[in-house]
């Protein structure tokens, strides 16, 4: 199966348990969803890509008409989503964000909350994204930034092994993607009980999938990592904001 198949099956396996352990998607989702709402729309046609059980739609869609599609690559997240949000004339769809197969220039506003941290290749991502965008259409999008999960990355680390944490950019990493992006960054702190607690809370939310070509640590290392890691133990995320219009 590849990588994407596999982070697809990750999150949909966990399409019950994510809104109970997704606090910091849902804070993400807030000031996401303050950004876009600050600005004038006239039923514009919108994407929103990586929905999951829909945290991020369900802040918008109400304060928002237009055309909506609502997508993501795992069935079971999007079906979630759709449960969450009977009647709204929205079309739920599987898009894989990297690849969206829609018409060019066809789109007012993409919307994403932390799923392009997801992306093989998010500068392709990012480009093909754009060409879906109408002159004038924006992109505004959360992602994490290389600040994230540094305690986890130091754990490992101090193991000898690497941990398998995908590489995240930096914020003027992400703002070289698009001409003239305005990012953002916030950093967040989460306090867990302890690296067991940590470790749940992302199978909970699906994020289980690691880096390209990463070979699982050894059981002995992983919990060498976990001690290191203290009780309780705080893990760091930086929340990257893309905020881009098409010239
Ligand atoms: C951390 S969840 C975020 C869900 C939701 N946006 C929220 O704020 O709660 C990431 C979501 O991105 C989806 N995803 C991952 N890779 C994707 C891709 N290439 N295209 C579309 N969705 C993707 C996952 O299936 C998952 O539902």
């Amino acid at each position: 199966m590849t990588r994407q198949g596999r982070i697809a099956c990750s999150f949909g396996r966990a399409s019950a348990t994510y809104d109970g352990a997704s606090e910091l998607q849902a804070r993400a989702a807030r000031s996401l969803a303050a950004r876009v709402l600050g600005y004038a729309w006239n039923q514009p046609n919108v994407l929103e890509v990586g929905c999951g059980t829909g945290g991020l739609t369900r802040l918008l869609l109400p304060h928002l008409p237009g055309n909506w599609v609502i997508s993501d690559i795992a069935p079971a997240m999007l079906d979630a989503a759709r449960a969450l949000l009977p009647s709204t004339g929205a079309q739920f769809r599987i898009v894989d964000g990297e690849a969206p197969d829609l018409p060019a220039a066809s789109l007012d506003l993409i919307v994403s909350n932390l799923a392009a941290q997801w992306f093989e290749d998010l500068p392709n991502a990012l480009e093909r994204l754009a060409g879906c965008l109408a002159s004038r259409g924006r992109l505004i999008i959360t992602t994490l930034g290389c600040v994230s999960l540094t305690e986890w990355r130091d754990a490992v680390a101090a193991t000898g092994y690497k941990a398998g944490t995908p590489a995240y950019p930096t914020a003027q990493a992400l703002s070289d993607t698009l001409p003239q992006a305005q990012v953002g960054s916030q950093n967040i702190t989460m306090i867990y009980d302890n690296a067991g607690a940590f470790l749940k809370s992302l199978r909970a939310i699906g994020a289980t999938v690691p880096a390209k070509d990463y070979n699982p640590l050894p059981v002995p290392i992983m919990r060498q990592a976990m001690t290191h890691m203290g009780a309780p133990c705080r893990v760091s995320y930086e929340i990257l904001t893309l905020d881009w219009t098409k010239p």
